[in-house]
């Protein structure tokens, strides 16, 4: 497959809220292209669909972990945070991943588990012999398994306590994940001194960012439940003055599956920063519960309750990743009706969440598909996509865990889906067969070849977004609407006068979640008698009412997306 030589920009545009208005792509490397026909997704292969990427418009690569790793948690449980897996390639090939992302004016984003390492580390292997030498106190021992007893388990459907007993050292060990995955003890100034020089060792690299994985655990105490505790937050603020320090311009993203308010306390303040960035927990299973319930009111509720956040840092806003769909942050009745609705086969269930890819969720409905996306696209924050839901991908739920949405990326219907020459039986997991998404018909050169293809249309809707700059940069003010299916907001930008192309809009987004078509009145005050027009295609719209009021019918599960004029009828 080959795409047309594009226009690439010397070096990086020197933008210090680059990731404000970037489009994020989580890519897996061992799932994405195998290069050698190993059969495990590399380093070289990911450069080999540079130019993919940046043909559908994404900006910054995030890539979970692809360290030296037994691979016993997708490489979450690291064995060496200074080399790459061998399969992968070589740190020198990561180099060169960086330079040509960076020649496309791409960023790279990597995954860092710093709350805990491989029971395989050379750390925990010393910890565990020898308790009085160096690396004696790099973990959390205890010689009973009664302490923090607050603190929940999170891997529910596999562990039974967050103590594991070391039969070496004759201790327990602390693990908030899987007990081969121990704790590193932040207590010790050591663990913290590894942690700012592996994140130097990267970032002299080239790397733009990093995600803290799993950040609100790093610090534990009998007071409190081990989530977001002070020590915590002092300890993110220390490493981001070494980054503003050293790095200027590169991120830290926080990975913190909680609610509103206590996720944006790992942005810090304008004073003491903390993260650039933290994923958007909340908001996500309430897009899927509205396209079920047709109701739009917890939506609205969510998107209403303003957090405060500093100025400079943003919210990433996904709908799948990696890991199952967490449902956490909603109540016992809402989970419930997911489960329902969602994970109707016990298969489909993991911890507390789904196992399953964006496509099936939504039972390949392209109506769903488009909304869900419209909403991701619109909401303030950078969105963050999952590597082949922009083709629609399915999952195989009969491979265990997480596995399941992360199977070979589906580029053609040859061999493999054209992930790799490998004897298919080679393959780190089966390509997906299934009747409905079969990568026979599921793949990438067929979308290229249909101009309404999912593929173009999400490549389409990234481009739209990119063009304005309020996605990224403005504000959002929920509107009133007397219908209950439906989501308005107004999303409103001053521009900053500073950048090229970095112009003043207001953009109304309706959206309706009703399965049949709706009329619905909707108070757009402060806009009265401002004229319409539709960001895709420019077809004008009915001017608002001089009451501030605006009446518009919507189609089965559909969208609007407005540029509103000034008020009087011009643009
Ligand atoms: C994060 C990752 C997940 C991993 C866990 C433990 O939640 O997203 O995949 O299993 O951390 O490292
Ligand atoms: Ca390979």
């Amino acid at each position: 497959m080959s795409f047309t030589a594009p226009i690439t920009l010397p070096g990086l545009t020197l933008d210090l809220h680059w990731y404000k208005r970037s489009v994020f792509y989580e890519v897996m490397i061992r799932s994405f292209v195998d290069s050698n026909g190993d059969g495990t997704g590399d380093l070289q292969g990911l450069i080999s669909r540079l130019d993919y990427l940046q043909w559908l418009g994404v900006d910054a690569l995030w890539l979970p972990p692809f360290y030296q790793s037994p691979l016993r948690d997708g490489g979450y449980d690291v064995s060496d945070f200074r080399a790459v897996l061998p399969e992968f390639g070589t740190v020198d090939e990561f180099r060169e991943l960086v330079t040509k992302a960076h020649e496309r004016n791409m960023r790279i984003v990597m995954d860092y588990p710093l709350n805990h390492t491989s029971d395989q580390h050379d750390w925990f292997q010393q910890s565990r012999s020898d308790p009085e030498g160096p690396y004696g106190d790099y973990y959390v021992w205890s010689d009973t398994d009664d302490k923090y007893k607050d603190i929940r388990i999170i891997f529910v459907d596999t562990e039974e306590s967050n103590w594991t007993f070391d039969p070496i050292r004759r201790q327990f060990f602390f693990h908030r994940f899987f007990s081969h995955q121990p704790d590193l003890n932040f207590e010790n100034p050591a663990v913290r001194e590894e942690v700012a020089n592996i994140v130097r060792f990267w970032m002299d690299m080239g790397v733009d960012g990093v995600r803290l994985d799993a950040i609100p655990y790093l610090f534990e105490s009998e007071e409190g439940n081990g989530e977001g505790e002070p020590p915590t937050h002092e300890f993110i603020k220390e490493l981001r003055s070494m980054v503003d320090l050293e790095y200027p311009g590169r991120i830290l993203i926080a990975e913190a599956n909680q609610w509103p308010r206590e996720v944006a306390a790992f942005f810090g303040t304008e004073e003491e920063p903390e993260c650039h960035m933290a994923f958007d927990f909340p908001v996500m299973p309430r897009i899927f519960y509205s396209l079920r319930s047709q109701q739009s009111d917890e939506l609205v509720r969510i998107l209403s309750e303003t957090t405060d956040i500093p100025d400079g840092a943003g919210w990433g806003v996904f709908l799948r990743n990696h890991d199952e769909l967490t449902l956490e942050m909603v109540s016992e009745e809402y989970r419930q009706a997911m489960y329902g609705w969602y994970a109707y086969d016990p298969r489909m269930r993991s911890n507390i969440g789904i196992r399953r890819r964006l496509a099936p969720l939504l039972d390949n409905s392209r109506a769903e598909l488009e909304l869900a996306h419209a909403i991701l696209f619109s909401l303030p924050g950078s969105p963050f996509l999952y590597y082949g839901d922009e083709i629609g991908m399915g999952d195989n739920i009969w491979l265990p865990d997480r596995d399941s949405s992360r199977t070979p990326m589906q580029w053609t219907p040859d061999r493999n889906a054209g992930f790799s020459t490998a004897d298919p039986g080679k393959l780190f997991l089966p390509v997906v067969q299934s009747l409905v998404y079969n990568y026979a018909q599921i793949n990438v050169e067929s979308q290229l070849a249909q101009s309404r293809s999912l593929l173009h249309w999400v490549r389409n809707v990234i481009h739209v977004r990119k063009a304005h700059p309020v996605f990224g940069l403005g504000t959002m003010r929920v509107l009133s609407t007397d219908h209950e299916s439906v989501l308005a907001f107004v999303r409103s930008y001053e521009g900053s006068g500073t950048h090229f192309g970095d112009q003043a809009e207001d953009v109304l987004c309706v959206f309706s979640f009703a399965h049949n078509p709706v009329s619905v009145t909707i108070d757009v005050t402060g806009h009265e008698g401002a004229a319409l027009y539709d960001l895709f295609g420019g077809g004008v719209f009915p001017t608002i009412n001089e009451d501030g009021t605006l009446t518009l019918t919507l189609g089965t599960q559909s969208f609007y997306w407005l540029h509103i004029g000034s008020a009087g009828g011009r643009s």
